[in-house]
């Protein structure tokens, strides 16, 4: 890690350690080891939402080749391995572009490799930017593809992780990087039986509960903090008030934590919350999405309704 983001690391656990209730931001999850969890997590029998998604892509790729226009770029936040974005691209008329950005440097590096591989004739600009770096973007994007339509790709469910208001500045500032007659991809988890909701986020093998609890290693080991992961259990239910899945950290006993010169008291039963993973319906789906000045064009869903892939335009654009 850059000592900025260091810092940011270590102002964000502070802070989310003082509030109350204590909350961890769920971003810093995806350290190496945490990296690791999450694609073990994407094989788990009891994890539908990888498989199911990828499944839906394949069956949406000759619908896609029909609604996309000819030579668009496929734009990328948080591209990781690229794998679903594959699947759009060799699906998709004429000339193909893809610009993926990501904050790791590695998955860019594999990224590029695999695109080599597998589609060469697709013309890949990686890009190390975080999704905030709207300005970097946008120049890279006019200056590599002018006038070349775009599709903004975000896949993954990602944007569940963010609360709504966060999730509606987050769908704006990716507009912002498509023109009006461009379009939108938005993969989103929808709401179903909490069982099978639930048993996604604690799994039979632990793989989630690792996961979470990667998170206070991680705190050990770059804050000199001295959690004992032996004292807090893994926590996930579904919470359908506010449609989403919460994960948390909960104490065991009464104890003390220190991180540096700093404590930190956890009474017994007492929990961290580390996650928030909001399942939608199309209809507040569609409400989200307006409120960040899009609109929804066309969905696809699996045969269960379990996830949906959202084609959005912003408001005032052509229909296609
Ligand atoms: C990355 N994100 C979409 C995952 C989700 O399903 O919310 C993160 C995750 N957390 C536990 N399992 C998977």
């Amino acid at each position: 890690m850059t000592s900025e983001a260091g810092n940011d690391f270590a102002r964000d656990v502070l802070r989310g350690l003082s509030g109350l209730p204590k909350s961890l931001p769920c971003k810093y999850f995806y350290d190496a080891r945490g990296s690791e969890l999450f694609s073990d997590i994407c094989d788990l029998e009891e994890y539908y939402v990888t498989r199911t998604e990828m499944v839906l892509l394949k069956s949406m790729q000759e619908d896609l080749g029909s609604v996309l226009r000819p030579d668009t770029v496929v734009v990328e936040p948080g591209a990781g391995d690229g794998t679903k974005a594959r699947l759009l691209l060799s699906a998709m008329p004429g000339r193909r572009a893809y610009l993926p950005y990501d904050i790791s440097r590695s998955a860019l590096d594999e990224l590029g490799a695999r695109m080599q591989d597998e589609l060469p004739e697709v013309r890949t600009l990686p890009l190390h930017a975080q999704f905030n770096d709207q300005e970097r973007i946008q120049q890279n994007l006019s200056e590599a593809f002018p006038d070349w339509p775009r599709l903004l790709f975000f896949p993954g469910s990602t944007l569940g992780n963010f609360a709504p208001d966060a999730a509606v500045e987050l769908l704006g500032s990716l507009a912002d990087l498509v023109g009006e007659e461009d379009h939108l991809l938005v993969g989103i988890d929808l709401v179903k039986d909490t069982a099978v909701l639930e048993a996604a986020y604690d799994d039979a093998s632990g793989v989630t509960a690792a996961f979470n609890k990667n998170l206070l290693q991680r705190v050990n080991r770059e804050l000199d903090a001295d959690f004992n992961l032996e004292q807090f259990r893994h926590l996930a239910f579904f919470n359908r008030n506010d449609s989403r899945i919460e994960m948390h950290l909960v104490s065991e006993c009464q104890q003390t934590v220190a991180i540096g010169s700093q404590r930190f008291d956890f009474s017994p039963g007492e929990s961290i919350h580390t996650e928030n993973s909001y399942k939608f319906t199309l209809d507040r789906f569609g409400e989200l999405a307006s409120r960040a000045g899009l609109l929804v064009e066309r969905y696809w869903t699996d045969p269960q309704q379990w996830f949906a892939q959202v084609l959005l335009r912003r408001q005032g654009g052509v229909p296609a």
